[in-house]
């Protein structure tokens, strides 16, 4: 088999004497959308942080289409084509959609024309096209998260690493996003996603992974994780997956 795009192998995180990512591995294969799902504070993003650069793992390797890339830091690993969205939105709200988009574009240009020209295409890609000129401050949650995208992916990555890009949407809003995220996908960049509605993993995901405790303790197609007795109790509590079968099993 092709060497994934991107390998964690045995990585762990500790904060103090919380351990945060615990002999946690994992393989992104090339082409595909992967989500990690798992339970809050179950070290999800710690393990985007440690992937991206932005913390060291306090033991294991990350590995980038073969290099080790450990302990790279993040505009390095950027470079590489590994960029991720933060899972707390805070664009530059004083400057415009269309320059906040352009910050990323200057990753990979030098010339002030053309980041901004790469930033206008991405806009329109993320439904930004009409808003260019709004300051990023005037946008609502939804428009944020598409702003944080569209920053990420304006950076040319290979491997883009999405961040509950969905949380605090309303249906409407999660509805208009999956195709989006589906588009990005589909132009050929590799989507590895954080996410906790479960609907739009489903619907978008290939690959599943799932992270409880820092632990990865399930990973398949969404079908078969979802009915994983593992991943329910993860989710519900110790005893609910036997609860669930009693009254007639899980429907997700
Ligand atoms: N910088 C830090 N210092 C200390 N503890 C941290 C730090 N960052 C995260 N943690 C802790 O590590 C654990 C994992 O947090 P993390 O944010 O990675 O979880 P998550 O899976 O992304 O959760 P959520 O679904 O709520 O976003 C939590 O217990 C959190 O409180
Ligand atoms: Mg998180």
């Amino acid at each position: 088999m092709a060497e994934p795009v991107l390998r964690v192998e045995r990585a762990f995180k500790r904060f103090g004497g919380l351990l945060a990512v615990d002999n946690a591995s994992l393989a992104v294969e090339a082409g595909r959308i992967t989500a990690l799902i798992g339970p809050n504070g179950a070290g999800k993003t710690t393990l985007f942080s440690i992937i991206s650069g932005f913390l060291p793992p306090s033991e294991g390797r990350i590995f980038h289409r073969g290099a080790d890339i450990t302990g790279m830091p993040p505009h390095l690993v950027a470079r590489r084509g590994i960029v991720r969205t933060f899972q707390i939105v805070q664009p530059f709200a004083g400057l415009t959609v269309h320059e906040n988009i352009a910050i990323g574009a200057h990753l990979s240009r030098r010339s002030r024309a053309k980041a901004l020209e790469a930033a206008a295409e991405v806009a329109s890609t993320v439904g930004l096209g009409d808003l260019l000129g709004r300051p990023a401050a005037s946008l609502t949650v939804a428009g944020r998260k598409r702003l944080e995208v569209a920053r990420a992916l304006a950076a040319e990555p290979e491997l883009l690493l999405l961040d509950e890009v969905l949380a605090g949407l309303n249906p409407a809003e999660i509805a208009a996003m999956v195709p989006i995220i589906r588009g990005i996908a589909d132009s050929g960049v590799t989507i590895l996603m954080t996410e906790h509605v479960m609907q739009a993993v489903m619907s978008l995901a290939g690959h599943v992974f799932v992270l409880a405790e820092g632990r990865i303790i399930a990973e398949g197609a969404p079908r078969v994780v979802v009915g994983d007795p593992r991943v329910v109790e993860a989710y519900l509590g110790h005893g609910a997956a036997a609860r669930l079968s009693a009254a007639g099993g899980v429907h997700v």
